[in-house]
């Protein structure tokens, strides 16, 4: 059942390829050039804002979609974990669409956070990987991201099938919105569908990735930066490597290290930047300087161009085809996925089932 891999969390990290283009095929129109959404769909024009509530990885799915819809489709966004909406009890303004993501659709403060919005909220759509769930159930619109049963407790494939929907929402949205035409939407959707070639490739860095795991399990804290819609996936490689192998790792925003994380930074703290060759680069690249100009090391997740121009004094390159911007997120997740399971497998954690978490969060 975990199909030859050693453990289940292997086994989703590499499927995703295949499930990321099922998730695709289930969205696209026939010919490949329009987004099909469930049968009622949604209409973008008749929202000014969106409000996201989620947990733990699917929270840092919305944010990440936070970059997308505020710039493909001009609309605003604010994302909440779900157990300081519900008890903050925002207002909730006209023309607002609130969107509920979560794997299995049962997580007990996502759940109460929609149920605060019902009768506030124009809509609520549910993103689940579980189309039977109480959110699904209690929402008025699902998108479901096909990814299959997820069973390692640690999210991979539901984490990318997250952010390939929300993609899609956004870029319906920017549509709507009289942000993109129908040229630029189907540019978008060869691009998307060319995503699966390119997790295959980044799937082959997987002996390189282990040699870096291999020296980061000796590390008590790790760091990890980003900027733009890599920020939010600095959060997510953070949490992996925290959550299966249980050394401390935080995610910064790579402008803020400046304003007090780099106050940590010695050689002994590997700080793994996530950057691709993109029009924020060599804002992320000085940065990066600062930590190696304190003795850092660093290990840069990037493309050709951008190893070529910023890998000098860096402790790894870790190099990944190009991409484009909008589904850069979803690529550079794979070697951060991949980072935390080797780390922890060098470290001989229990991948699976990492000590005190559980795969549905039932309880608040
Ligand atoms: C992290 C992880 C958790 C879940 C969180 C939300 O790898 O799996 O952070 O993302 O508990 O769960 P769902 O998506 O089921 O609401």
């Amino acid at each position: 059942e975990k199909a030859g891999h050693k453990h289940f969390m292997a086994k989703e990290i590499a499927e995703q390829p295949g499930v990321l283009g099922d998730a695709i095929g289930h969205y696209l129109s026939n010919d490949g050039l329009d987004v099909n959404f469930p049968a009622d769909g949604l209409d973008f024009t008749a929202y000014d804002r969106i409000t996201m509530v989620a947990c733990g990885t699917a929270y840092l799915a919305c944010l990440t979609s936070k970059y997308w819809f505020e710039q493909l489709a001009g609309i605003p966004v604010d994302v909440d974990v779900a157990s300081e909406f519900r008890y903050r009890e925002p207002p909730v303004p006209a023309r607002t669409l609130a969107v509920f993501v979560s794997q299995s659709g049962e997580t007990a403060d996502t759940l109460a956070a929609l149920r605060y919005t019902e009768g506030k909220a124009d809509k609520i759509a549910a993103v689940v990987n579980v189309p039977e769930s109480s959110i699904a159930r209690e929402s008025d619109i699902v998108f479901p991201i096909h990814a299959g049963i997820e069973i390692g407790v640690a999210s991979t494939k539901a984490f990318t099938c997250q952010l390939t929907v929300l993609a899609l929402m956004a870029l319906k949205a920017a549509v709507a919105k009289d942000r993109l035409d129908a040229e630029g939407l189907a540019q978008h959707l060869v691009s998307l569908q060319n995503l699966p070639g390119l997790m295959n490739i980044a799937l082959g860095l997987s002996g390189d990735i282990k040699d870096v795991a291999a020296k980061l399990a000796e590390a008590r804290d790790v760091l990890f930066l980003g900027r733009g819609a890599m920020y939010p996936l600095a959060l997510e490689g953070a949490l992996k490597l925290k959550e299966i192998s249980y050394i401390h790792a935080e995610g910064y925003a790579s402008g803020e290290l400046k304003h007090g994380p780099i106050a940590l930074v010695d050689k002994h703290v590997p700080v793994i930047v996530m950057a691709p060759h993109d029009r924020l680069f060599d804002k992320t690249v000085s940065n990066m300087q600062e930590v190696l100009a304190r003795g850092g090391k660093v290990v840069l997740i990037t493309d050709a161009q951008g190893a070529k121009i910023a890998s000098d004094g860096v402790w790894q390159t870790i190099v990944l085809p190009e991409v484009s911007d909008l589904m850069a997120p979803i690529l550079y997740a794979l070697p951060a996925q991949l980072l935390a399971y080797h780390t922890a497998v060098a470290k001989g954690t229990d991948v699976d089932q990492p000590r005190n978490l559980a795969k549905s969060v039932t309880v608040e």
